[in-house]
């Protein structure tokens, strides 16, 4: 069974898509495809079916040189079960998550991203919808740092 790892964020066309595209290119490169598993959705509903932000997509290709793919959909309490960690892009998307789960039961399966990173210092990836170019750079340049310190952790069972 692979290890599952689930990104969320609130409209699942920015941040967690972009987590989810930057992690399985990695996992990839380290021949590690057929060990873990990557998906992505958002607490929110107002996107589901869409394809990642056109934004986003821009900045993925002009500083990694990938594709975003998938669709939006809604995070769903299945979701507990199925995955062996949820990454939460923000303290909002953090919060959202644990509102369904009241007894605590995944609590330990929650995490914020950025305590993966090694190289930046913020708690949260902001969210760059309503913002400029910069902003959706700056997702992907933390969301690359984290994925690598996430993967580290993963592959040295640290996790
Ligand atoms: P995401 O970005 O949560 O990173 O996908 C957003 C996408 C859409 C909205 C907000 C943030 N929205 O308000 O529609």
């Amino acid at each position: 069974m692979p290890y599952k790892l689930l990104f969320v964020c609130l409209g699942n066309i920015c941040r967690s898509p972009s987590a989810e595209n930057i992690m399985s290119h990695l996992i990839d490169q380290a021949g590690l495809s057929g060990s873990i598993f990557c998906d992505s959705a958002g607490t929110s509903s107002y996107h589901i079916g869409s394809p990642p932000d056109r934004r986003m997509s821009a900045a993925a290709t002009a500083k990694l040189g990938i594709q975003l793919r998938g669709r939006a959909r809604q995070f769903a309490k299945s979701d507990f079960q199925e995955f062996d960690l949820i990454l939460a892009m923000d303290q909002d998307n953090y919060n959202d998550i644990l509102t369904l789960d009241p007894t605590g039961k995944y609590h330990g399966k929650v995490r914020l991203m950025c305590e993966f990173c090694t190289q930046h210092n913020l708690k949260e990836v902001p969210d760059p919808y309503y913002g400029g170019v910069e902003g959706f750079n700056q997702v992907i340049d933390l969301l690359v740092d984290a994925c690598e310190g996430l993967l580290e952790k993963i592959t040295k069972q640290q996790i």
